[in-house]
């Protein structure tokens, strides 16, 4: 099934979850990018119908959402969670309207594209309805892997990442808070959204295990990548950890290429690459770093050496905003990518 409706110029745009930690990133970047909504709704759960949430210098009212709040809807950016994509599906589409999700519920469903716009734009014209936005390490990943590849095939990456609490949302990120100060004050820590202690840790785990040891986290960086860059014979190794940094994920990635690739090379396809910024000056102690990165839309990357354990092996670390290019600015790309041209 293809979609023949077409996205009028000045669209209407619902952002469902609007009140979360991406929903409220995703207002700020159609601000910040100027979309050219003719309207946008905020939609919430009804604990947060009837508030208001900035946007363009005023105030507007968040709106309980319900099967009818897509009836004058043309693109909907979801990011309430995957049982509320899941419920809401059939009547954004039957309404007519796009859902650009951010949950896993429809990523590796067939017919569903899920698009990067700096690697594969024109899957975007592809949907019958539904666009998946990719799990956030996996974006990252993919717009550094899609610049080298053009300069030699890959072979195997081997990926640990370092994910910020505003991965797990609101909720994780006022627990990192709320967690540091109770360590600082020697009080009993709170745990609630994480497995265990965030503050002053590091935790192996991100989503569920699966039968073979590995998590759905990883398993989501495993197969995303290969639908993203249609290439079924990368190999891939992720590992996932959780550490007490706010908003920023990095990662420390090993490629292994089929043919022979410089470090000068790798430098020169990160520069010339839509998306991405080189930051790699280790006689200035110049490298991305989380921390520091909050709020920025590029995919960073630094550290680039030479693995000499195999044949073709670079090493590189790279960092991004996972609220911003991990989340709600790949989604209004990927409206962007919708509007006529
Ligand atoms: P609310 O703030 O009203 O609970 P985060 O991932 O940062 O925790 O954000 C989750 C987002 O999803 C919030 O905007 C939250 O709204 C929204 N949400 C959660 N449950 C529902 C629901 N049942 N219906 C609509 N929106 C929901």
């Amino acid at each position: 099934m293809s979609w023949s409706k077409e996205i009028p110029a000045n669209p209407v745009v619902a952002v469902a979850g609007a009140t979360g930690a991406v929903g409220r990133e995703m207002l700020l970047v159609l601000e910040q990018r100027n979309f050219p909504a003719s309207r946008v709704k905020p939609l919430a759960s009804a604990r947060s119908a009837g508030t208001t949430i900035s946007f363009k210098g005023s105030e507007i009212l968040v709106e309980e959402m319900t099967p009818q709040s897509f009836d004058d809807v043309d693109i909907a950016l979801f990011s309430a969670g995957g049982a509320i994509s899941e419920k809401m599906r059939d009547d954004v589409v039957n309404a007519g309207a796009v859902m650009i999700d951010n949950s896993s519920a429809f990523r590796m469903e067939d017919g569903v594209p899920l698009v990067v716009p700096e690697v594969n734009p024109e899957a975007a014209t592809m949907h019958s309805g539904v666009i998946a936005n990719p799990n956030c390490s996996t974006i990252q990943m993919v717009v550094a892997l899609s610049a080298l590849r053009k300069a030699a095939p890959i072979k195997r990456v081997v990926v640990s990442t370092y994910q910020a609490a505003s991965g797990a949302g609101v909720q994780g990120m006022n627990e990192l808070y709320g967690q540091t100060g109770e360590f600082l004050a020697k009080e009993p820590l709170t745990v609630n959204k994480f497995a265990h202690q965030i503050a002053f840790n590091c935790i192996p785990q991100i989503d569920v295990f699966l039968d073979d040891g590995t998590t759905k986290e990883e398993w989501k960086m495993v197969v995303e990548p290969k639908k993203i860059l249609d290439d079924a014979a990368i190999e891939i190794c992720a590992n996932c950890v959780r550490v007490p940094v706010l908003r920023c994920h990095a990662e420390m990635i090993n490629v292994e290429f089929a043919a022979p690739i410089s470090v000068d090379q790798a430098r020169e396809a990160f520069a010339t690459a839509p998306g991405v910024t080189l930051m790699d000056d280790p006689a200035s102690l110049t490298y991305p770093m989380p921390g520091l990165l909050a709020g920025t839309d590029g995919t960073f990357v630094g550290r680039l050496r030479k693995d000499p354990t195999v044949e073709n092996g670079l090493n590189f670390w790279c960092v991004a905003d996972q609220l911003r290019k991990g989340a709600a600015l790949n989604a209004v790309q990927i409206a962007e990518l919708l509007l006529p041209s």
